[in-house]
Formats: structure tokens, C-alpha cells, sequence
């Protein structure tokens, strides 16, 4: 029996292929043409009416869909769909001139001219209304047409209002939070500090650079409510089109880990998760290797899969060649664009998505990477790129809805990086919440061993490791769950740097680590800082339950700790604080918990988590040795695994199936033994379970 998740839409049980498709820019000539093309391509969906309300409805209340039709028409008749946008990213100028409260307020208090996009107010009433009537004729119109597969709503939400309205929505919002009582927010957020005790809610301003940005619990729930809002406006995008085709999935194309907007929050309201994936490769000249980019990349996958715990998800945007926005516009090498987009599928995606179909005449995505480029034919590098990725997930029909299993949990979670981001001290660079999660990733992704990444008050208790890098904020409930973990067998690893605030950006008091003190079995007395460069040398001690011999080193930022009830694994050398614990580790119940106080180089995260992982003997994707630069990853329906073997290790590597005998599903062929891989090379191998 094998035991998957449905297609993202049964009406198309194949991998989705296709990219953001603007017919509308281009006359109607064009189309039949781009129709043969995608054929050519083994394109079989298109993201098409993403920034079309203008030609959707040119002047108020006066609709044409007849173009849209054709385009949806066409689709059908080439056995390709449809992944049909709400038009709301960008609105037409007659909007913005006759109700100009549906354009944003920046946080100066300055009011937007018309243009750009994502330039909208998401309060106001006379937007909502627009965006509903367009939304309601879309799934009116559409609701049988064969073409139609998913929805595909707005593009990119982003950014935040300062506007009139979304203060007073903020106010409201607050008023439910703290049950009416304007006391407890004065002490939640400290407020006592520089006089800012609010004796009413209308005194409650968003930050702004011309008043407060300098009261944490301010921020942080300004950030909270930009958040509701957003999300609230996109709960009201779906409406009619739930009412309407309740068949048909909605997806909004999220942007990674986009700092503005807590995705948790969007992703119970969306059928499948899809994201926009524009990695940096090839920047070696500048010293960035493709191995880094691809554990950051690698990373954001695992979070867009966790968002909906394990559901595969769409890869709705990456380019087939370059972006127009990068520093510099590097094209991608051979190999880099089957590597990259088999790593999507490797880690959870069930598409392969581009910006753009054909690359526009005009303006400022004229020179964006696109399948069809301005010489209009497919002659051309990225064009057989493109065909080779759709030739390949032509065969891989099987992979469809195969799941991820992975025994490792990793915390990352939006609200703590907000308030890390916001805390001045203990140092103001180079807090690198994000990095830093990503480092203590990547020895699993090294070692093919799957992960999830999760916020914080998401379930973890059936992992076998939890790691929760900065752990800076704790919310209630949580440590009593990471308690609750270990006592049942599992392996928490903590910080430096956590435990420090509460829900509302409020330090604990009674000693840090504040509410995970417990389960640590350490005190946190103070953090030293380092200046870039600056090192202390770290000790482990002999005979160390992990085995580890060192010596290692901590740079940026060093917690001077006492070890309660924990047991000490490795010292402090140098400075005052020589001697004093550095790592250590707390027995309770059946398992353990890590403290980790200093940061440190990679070379000590790779031997920590290695020792961990052999210890408990995590499951790998492929029981084999890894070049360094290489991952693999697999999916599994519990009958076949789907093994990707991925280089990005700059140079060509051999790795050795050893007994293993697999079958290649790109070339049909058995595969056993060595099997060399090209720089930026990949495989696609079946093995049974
Ligand atoms: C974003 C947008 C697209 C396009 C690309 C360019 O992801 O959603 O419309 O502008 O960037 O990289
Ligand atoms: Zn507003």
C-alpha cells in the first residue's frame, strides 16, 4: 500500500510546468504561437491575470474577460491549465484617482502616488469591495472551465499601511488582545519607560521614524497586526471563490522567509503552499559558494513544506536564467537549472514554476530571465533547459504527493526574529538569527538527513531531535512542551541568547534562560560580545559523553553560564570567564538537553550534531558517503523511495551506491556502484523501501 498525498488537484495528477504568463501584454498573434511553444517546453500550466485588472476592467464597472477567455480557451484546447490569478497586486489608475484611501500610507505618514504594485491599503472598505466584485466575476466566469486548476491569489503580499484606517483597525485589534484593559498593555510593554503610559487607546500610534520605533512591545505587535490584516484581506480574497468553485485549491506565492509577514498565519487559509525561489548561484568570484546558497535554499523549502506539515508544495516562481534585480545578473551554468529545480522537488514540490513565460518588450522586467526570449523561438540554451526539466518530470508522475520524514525538528519562528531583530545589544550586527538557523541545518542537510522547520508553538512531539537555535523568545506554553519532549526520549538543543523575552518582548526575570532553566539545567548570568575576529578558545572535557575531542573556538557571542543540574562537556579558555561551562548537557527523564552557549565555526556543529545523529542513528535519505557540496534527499510513498543525489560542490564527485541497486528515472537504467556526478550534476534514483 502506498501512502501519499493527493495531486494538489486531481484533475492533473502530473508534476505542474509553466511559469507567469502575461498575454495580456502582447497582441493576439502571439498566442497561438506561445501555445506551440509550450508544448515544445512540456509546459502544461500557466499562471496567467497576476497584474491584469486593467484589462479586466478598464473603466469602473465595465468588465471584459473576452481576451481572457480566448487565453483560458486556448490553454484547454492544448491540454495545458490554468493557475488563474486574482488581479489585486495591482490595481488600474482610475481606482487610485477616483478613491485614493485604497493607496498605501508609508510609515512617514506619506500617502503613495498611483503605480507600482502591492500598493494597496489592505483595510480599506473601497478596495475590499473592488477586489471582491472582480473575484466574484473570475469564479462566476470560470467556474467550469476545464482550464481552471488553481487560484492563485494576488501576488506576494507584503509591505504595511500607515493610513488612518489601519491605525484604527491596529487600536481594535489591540483592544481584543488585551481584553479592553489599556493597563495591562501599558505593563506589558513596559510602557513606564520615556513616559509612554497611554491613559487611552486613541493614543496608540504605529511605529513610525517620526514618533516611537524604540518601545519593543510596540513593534512586535504592530508586526503582529500587519500580519492579521494581511492575512485577513487575503481570507476575504477567497471568499467568493470558495462560494463559488469549492473544488478548486488557492494558493498565494509566498517569498521564503520574507521578514514582513508571518506565514504561519496564512497557511491554514491556503489549500497548498507555493513560494518564489530566486537563489544567488555562481557568486564563488565573490566568495560565496553554491554549496551555502543551496543550504539556504534547501532550508526555505523544508519551511514552505512544514507550513502545511508534510503537504507538498508548488515552486510558483524561479527563474530559467537570470533576475533583473540581483547585483549582478548572472546566468545560470549548465546543469545549475535541472540541479536547482530538482532540489524543489526533492525537498517537497510537486511544480516547477517560472517568471517569466515570455520575456516582456517593455519596461522594467524586459531583461528578466523568461522561457521565450526576445528572438522568440526555441533555439536557444535556457528554451532547452526549460524542455529538459519538463522532459524529466514527465517520468516522474510517481513522485507526485511522495512525503518527506524527517526525525529533526528545527525552530524558526518569525515573532523571535522580529524581537531579535529589534533588541539593541549585546551586539547590533551580526545577531543573525536567520544564518544561524541555517548553520545548525546544514550538518543534516550534509548528511541527507531530512528536516523540518517549524515555529515554535507548532507540535513537535514525534520528532526525534529539536533544535532551537536563539531561542530568544518563549511564549507561553512552549517550554513546558520542550519539557514534555525530553522527558519522553528526545534531544533538545538549545543557545546562547535564549530564553531572554516573553510573548510581548518583556525580559524574564529570576534568571535566564528564563523559562527553559529548568529543563537546561543551567543559569545565564551574563553574555559577552566579541568584535568580528575576536576569538575564545573552547575546551571540551575528556571523556565526554559526545566523544568530541576539539579543540574549537566561539566567536560573536559568548554566554558565561553555570551549570545547575547539567553536566559540563566543554570549557571556556580564554578571558576572565576561562573554566567557566560552555557546552553542557541535562539528563531528564528519558532524554537529554544541550545547551551550547557560545557561537561557533561550522567545524563544531558538524562534529555536535554528527556525534547526535550517529548516537540515535537518525535515518538518512541514502545510507552512503557524501563529498562535501553534495546532499541527498529523498520522498517516499513507503513502497519506492525517491532519492536525489544533488551537487553543489563546484566540481565534479563520485559518490558509491555501494550494494544499493537503484533504477536512474531520468534515463531508465538500472544504477548501482559509482556514479559520478557533474559539476552542478543531479540523479534522480528509485530504490524500494
Ligand atoms: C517576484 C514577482 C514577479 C516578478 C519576479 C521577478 O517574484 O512575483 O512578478 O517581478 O519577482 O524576479
Ligand atoms: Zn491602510
Amino acid at each position: 500500500m502506498t501512502d501519499r498525498y493527493p495531486p494538489i488537484n486531481p484533475k492533473c495528477p502530473h508534476f505542474l510546468h509553466g511559469g507567469d504568463y502575461n498575454p495580456d501584454q502582447w497582441p493576439s498573434e502571439v498566442w497561438q504561437e506561445d501555445m506551440r511553444l509550450m508544448t515544445l517546453a512540456h509546459c502544461n500550466a500557466m499562471s496567467v491575470g497576476i497584474f491584469s485588472w486593467a484589462r479586466l476592467e478598464p473603466s469602473e464597472g465595465q468588465y471584459d474577460f473576452e481576451w481572457l477567455d480566448r487565453v483560458m480557451d486556448l490553454l484547454a484546447e492544448n491540454e495545458a491549465y490554468a493557475i488563474l490569478a486574482t488581479p489585486s497586486g495591482a490595481k488600474p489608475a482610475w481606482m487610485a484617482e477616483k478613491y485614493p484611501e485604497v493607496l498605501r500610507v508609508r510609515p512617514d505618514r506619506t500617502r503613495n502616488l498611483w503605480g507600482g504594485r502591492h500598493n494597496h491599503c489592505p483595510t480599506s472598505p473601497v478596495y475590499r469591495e473592488k477586489v471582491h466584485e472582480i473575484n466574484l466575476r473570475l469564479a462566476e466566469r470560470y467556474k467550469e472551465h476545464p482550464a481552471l486548476l488553481i487560484w492563485h491569489i494576488s501576488n506576494e503580499f507584503g509591505g504595511d499601511c500607515h493610513c488612518d484606517l489601519c491605525r484604527d483597525a491596529f487600536r481594535y485589534w489591540l483592544k481584543a488582545r488585551y481584553d479592553n484593559d489599556l493597563d495591562r498593555l501599558n505593563e506589558k510593554w513596559w510602557c513606564a519607560f520615556w513616559s509612554h503610559l497611554y491613559s487611552d487607546w486613541s493614543q496608540i500610534i504605529p511605529p513610525s521614524p517620526l514618533g516611537d520605533e524604540r518601545v519593543h512591545g510596540l513593534n512586535l505587535n504592530w508586526k503582529r497586526f500587519v500580519t492579521d490584516q494581511m492575512a485577513d484581506f487575503y481570507r476575504h480574497e477567497i471568499r467568493p471563490l470558495r462560494e463559488i468553485t469549492p473544488g478548486v485549491p488557492v494558493t498565494t506565492n509566498l517569498m521564503g522567509t520574507y521578514p514582513g509577514l508571518n506565514y504561519w498565519k496564512f497557511a491554514p487559509d491556503m489549500d497548498v503552499i507555493s513560494w518564489d525561489s530566486y537563489p544567488s548561484w555562481h557568486r564563488e568570484a565573490v566568495g560565496i559558494e553554491d554549496r551555502q546558497m543551496a543550504v539556504n535554499v534547501s532550508f526555505t523549502h523544508d519551511l514552505n513544506r512544514s507550513l502545511k506539515r508534510g503537504q507538498p508544495f508548488m515552486l510558483m516562481e524561479s527563474t530559467p536564467s537570470m533576475t533583473n534585480w540581483q547585483a549582478v545578473a548572472k546566468l545560470k551554468r549548465p546543469g545549475m537549472h535541472q540541479l536547482a529545480s530538482l532540489q524543489a522537488v526533492a525537498h517537497g514540490s510537486d511544480t516547477i514554476q517560472y517568471f517569466q513565460w515570455r520575456k516582456s518588450r517593455g519596461s522594467s522586467e524586459k531583461f528578466h530571465g523568461a522561457v521565450v526570449d526576445h528572438v522568440g523561438h526555441e533555439n536557444t540554451r535556457v528554451f532547452r533547459d526549460v524542455a529538459r526539466i519538463g522532459e524529466t518530470l514527465e517520468k516522474m508522475d510517481c513522485v507526485i504527493g511522495a512525503k518527506t520524514l524527517a526525525p529533526v525538528a528545527l525552530l524558526y519562528d518569525w515573532e523571535n526574529r522580529w524581537a531579535i531583530e529589534d533588541a539593541k545589544g549585546p551586539r547590533v550586527e551580526k545577531k543573525d538569527y536567520q544564518t544561524t538557523c541555517e548553520r545548525h541545518y546544514a550538518p543534516f542537510w550534509e548528511r541527507g538527513i531530512a528536516v523540518d522547520v517549524l515555529d515554535m508553538d507548532e507540535d513537535f512531539a514525534g520528532y526525534r531531535v529539536l533544535v532551537a537555535p536563539m531561542l530568544y523568545m518563549v511564549r507561553p506554553g512552549v517550554a513546558e512542551r520542550i519539557e514534555e519532549f525530553v522527558k519522553n526520549g528526545g534531544v533538545f538543543v538549545a543557545t546562547y541568547w535564549s530564553g531572554i523575552v516573553d510573548e510581548d518582548d518583556s525580559c524574564f526575570l529570576n534568571g535566564f534562560p528564563g523559562p527553559l532553566r529548568g529543563v537546561l539545567g543551567i543559569w545565564s548570568e551574563e553574555i559577552d560580545a566579541l568584535y568580528d575576529g575576536e576569538e575564545n578558545g573552547i575546551a571540551m572535557e575528556k571523556g565526554n559523553d559526545l566523544g568530541l575531542k576539539g579543540p574549537y573556538s566561539a566567536q560573536i557571542l559568548c554566554d558565561l553560564i553555570h551549570a545547575e543540574t547539567a553536566e559540563v562537556l566543554a570549557t571556556y579558555q580564554d578571558d576572565f570567564y576561562a573554566g567557566r561551562p560552555a557546552l553542557t548537557a541535562h539528563s531528564a527523564g528519558k532524554g537529554k538537553a544541550y545547551y551550547v552557549a557560545f557561537r561557533s565555526e561550522d567545524a563544531f556543529l558538524d562534529d555536535f550534531y554528527g556525534r547526535i545523529a550517529d548516537d540515535l542513528a537518525l535515518p538518512r535519505a541514502l545510507d552512503i558517503d557524501l563529498p562535501e557540496g553534495v546532499t541527498v534527499q529523498a520522498r517516499t510513498d513507503g513502497e519506492s523511495r525517491y532519492v536525489f543525489l544533488l551537487n553543489f560542490s563546484a566540481k565534479e564527485q563520485t559518490v558509491d551506491l555501494g550494494k544499493i541497486e537503484a533504477h536512474d528515472m531520468e534515463s531508465g537504467k538500472n544504477a548501482s556502484g559509482k556514479i559520478r556526478l557533474e559539476k552542478n550534476g543531479s540523479r534522480i534514483l528509485k530504490v524500494n523501501e
